[in-house]
């Protein structure tokens, strides 16, 4: 789905930290490390502290979303690895990629453990049985991924299955951190906007800022300067959302594209409406 990014953000000298590790070790880059940071509380998790866990076990995700076929993983459950965290009411778990990637997971999906439900867990890419590189990505999944199993895991969104993952850390819930992600308070209960803020929220946000609001630059601010829905037509925006590359193609874009069962249309229509929506509001 995403690339590393580029040297845009964390500078030069990480580049040549980064060259320099791999000079001194080739192939094998140090023990990786995961913060969490929930509640006011900070800990570190390196890699092989984390394999050495006594609830650590293999889990086999039939229909892997990074990798698009059945994987196996070693992994700890989300929820005991969080359950010593408190975190406040009204926040979300922002998940961190090495890339800039950042979704927002709600607590109680997080630390479920009803099998009737989605139980998340923490994949970690052993130093030993390294993963395969993600299709059509230079690296894996790893170091860490956040991956389903349950009943209901096929019911967690594309974006939702973070990989290359820095940090965990809690974070107000989007809507109370940026309210100008929110539509307008008059619109219809029924208008299809609302379901799209939500869903935008879920699978574009992680990506893509509006107005400024969001915790990621991997790709363009979709309001300012200028709303997709003012330079194109409703069935390119939605086949590009389906499918970027059947609208343009070149070798280093990065954009998912959504699946039927990750965005059905009606999920798609729903999107263009919220964009169409924050798109009549600007320069009020
Ligand atoms: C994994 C990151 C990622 C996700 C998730 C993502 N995008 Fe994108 N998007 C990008 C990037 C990066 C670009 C710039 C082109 C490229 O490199 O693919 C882009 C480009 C676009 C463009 C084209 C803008 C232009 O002027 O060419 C639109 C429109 C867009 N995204 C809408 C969306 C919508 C709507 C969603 C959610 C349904 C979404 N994107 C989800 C990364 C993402």
């Amino acid at each position: 789905m995403r690339i590393l990014r580029s040297d845009r953000r964390t500078g030069w000298l990480s580049v040549i930290a980064l060259s320099l590790a791999c000079l001194a070790s080739p192939g094998a880059a140090a023990d990786p490390v995961l913060t969490v940071a929930i509640g006011g509380e900070t800990r570190t998790f390196s890699r092989d502290a984390l394999l050495a866990r006594p609830d650590v076990s293999d889990v086999d995700i039939p229909a892997d979303i990074a990798y698009g076929r059945p994987m196996r993983f070693r992994a700890v459950p989300l929820a005991t690895l969080l359950a010593p965290f408190r975190a406040p009411a009204d926040s979300v778990i922002e998940t961190v990629a090495l890339d800039g990637f950042a979704a927002h997971l709600p607590v109680d999906l997080v630390s479920n453990t009803d099998p009737n439900k989605a139980i998340g867990w923490l994949a970690i890419e052993p130093a030993d049985a390294p993963w395969p590189a993600v299709p059509g990505k230079q690296s894996s999944a790893g170091p860490f991924y956040i991956v389903w199993t349950g009943a209901q895991a096929r019911s967690v969104r594309s974006e939702q299955w973070p990989y290359q993952l820095a940090k965990l850390e809690s974070q107000l819930s989007p809507l109370a951190r940026w309210p100008q992600l929110g539509v307008d308070p008059a619109l219809p209960a029924t208008h299809e906007a609302r379901a799209g803020a939500t869903l935008f929220i879920t699978q574009c946000l992680p990506c893509h800022m509006v107005d400024g609001a969001g915790a990621s630059d991997v790709g363009p601010d979709l309001n300012a300067p200028m709303n997709p829905t003012a330079y194109m037509t409703r069935a390119g925006l939605h086949a590009l959302i389906r499918d970027p590359k059947s609208v343009r193609s070149w070798p280093t874009q990065i954009m998912p594209g959504f699946a039927e069962d990750q965005m059905s249309d009606r999920d798609i229509d729903a999107v263009i409406s919220y964009l169409a929506h924050i798109a009549g509001r600007k320069g009020k």
